[in-house]
């Protein structure tokens, strides 16, 4: 039997693509499509402006949506578990009531940084997720909130995690995110055609905080953040998917190119070794072109869940520097969401 998902946020960018990534998942079926008080009560087809260019299926769009709440979604349907892609403003209250009663996978910021909750990238800290059963005794639910990191953070920690053996110190990373970051309708037209725009709110806070969480140890029931100098700098530009990073590293060591390269090329996780449906065979692809990656060519590498990093070479001031390019709505969405759910229930926390 097919674990039964509720997802909240059903209507929205990241809504959508969980829609499209679920559609004959070997281990879950959607049972629930929840949103705002505005889309509850009309057919997904009549609520969603659908902007994937795969079809809205048949039998979604016939499905009627929920409101957010945990009557309306227990009277829509049966649920084992939630995946919530609602504005992190809004989140966390939400998010709790559905807590108290079952798993709740959080692609919002509401809750990344509380400190009984994981901060999940599958390949990078899956220990992480033994804050569960100290969270769930803490709060007295019989739920509980697991989180995913933001997007560019995302990538950018599977990035890292293979440098951590050279001893990482700093990080510099200046991003140029896709329009599909900033949600429907988003970003205006008048104000990214022809255009660059040099600041995105809270996201630069996100990744230097989100990145030490995640690459951090877990030890005696908490998490310590790991000791790595962190800057970053975030502009939108004008791509649809797919963010793309120039990442800048101080190491305490000074390994040669090919080294680091054959670092990246064969980091596996726990994800690969159990081979989670979602999991790519390669969480990082190395490009050798000067010219690669970009987001047109690479987003959809590994399904869109392969971290594409090329141009790797010395840097003059840190150690070593490479551009970094991750599908922000698949790898730093839902797809990395889905990937989450599929360790949880591997690991007996869907149970
Ligand atoms: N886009 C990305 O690449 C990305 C990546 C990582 C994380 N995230 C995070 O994922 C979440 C969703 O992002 P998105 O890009 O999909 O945004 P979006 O396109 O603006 O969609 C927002 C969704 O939340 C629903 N919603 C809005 N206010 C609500 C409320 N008060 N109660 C219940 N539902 C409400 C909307 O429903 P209606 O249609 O009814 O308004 C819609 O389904 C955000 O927390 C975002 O920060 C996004």
């Amino acid at each position: 039997m097919k674990r039964k998902v509720a997802i909240l946020g059903a209507t929205g960018i990241v809504g959508q693509r969980f829609i499209e990534l679920l559609q004959n998942h070997p281990w879950f079926e959607i049972s629930v499509l929840a949103a705002s008080e505005k889309s509850a009560g009309k057919k997904y087809k009549d609520a969603c402006d659908w902007k994937l260019t795969s079809p809205m299926p048949s039998e979604i769009g016939e499905m009627t949506v929920a409101a957010s709440d945990l009557r309306s979604v227990e009277s829509a349907g049966d649920v084992d578990f939630v995946f919530s892609a609602i504005p992190g403003d809004t989140a966390s209250a939400i998010e709790e009531q559905f807590a108290a009663k079952y798993p709740v996978i959080s692609k919002a910021s509401a809750h990344r940084g509380d400190a009984d909750v994981p901060l999940i990238i599958p390949e990078v800290n899956p220990d992480h997720l033994a804050l569960i059963p100290i969270q769930k005794k803490k709060r007295g639910w019989s739920g509980y909130i697991t989180t995913d990191p933001n997007c560019s953070t995302t990538q950018l920690a599977i990035s890292l995690k293979p440098l951590m053996k050279f001893g990482l110190k700093s990080v510099m990373v200046s991003t140029m995110q896709a329009l599909s970051g900033a949600g429907y309708p988003g970003v205006a037209s008048m104000d990214i055609i022809d255009n660059v725009l040099p600041f995105i709110k809270n996201e630069e806070e996100k990744i230097e905080t989100e990145s030490t969480k995640v690459l951090g140890a877990f030890n005696h029931g908490a998490i310590s953040k790991a000791p790595i100098r962190l800057s970053a700098s975030c502009s939108r530009v004008n791509v649809s998917d797919g963010h793309t990073e120039s990442v800048f590293v101080g190491l305490e060591q000074n390994p040669e190119i090919d080294e680091i390269t054959r670092e990246f090329e064969k980091f596996r996780g726990l994800p690969q070794e159990l081979k989670l449906p979602s999991a790519p065979e390669h969480p990082i692809v190395v490009r050798r072109e000067n010219d690669r990656p970009q987001p047109k060519c690479d987003r959809d590498c590994g399904n869109g869940m392969s971290v594409v990093l090329g141009r790797i070479r010395k840097d003059p001031v840190m150690t070593v520097k490479y551009t970094c390019l991750g599908h922000n709505t698949v790898r730093g969405a839902a797809g990395g969401s889905i990937l989450h759910a599929e360790l949880l229930a591997k690991k007996g926390y869907l149970d």
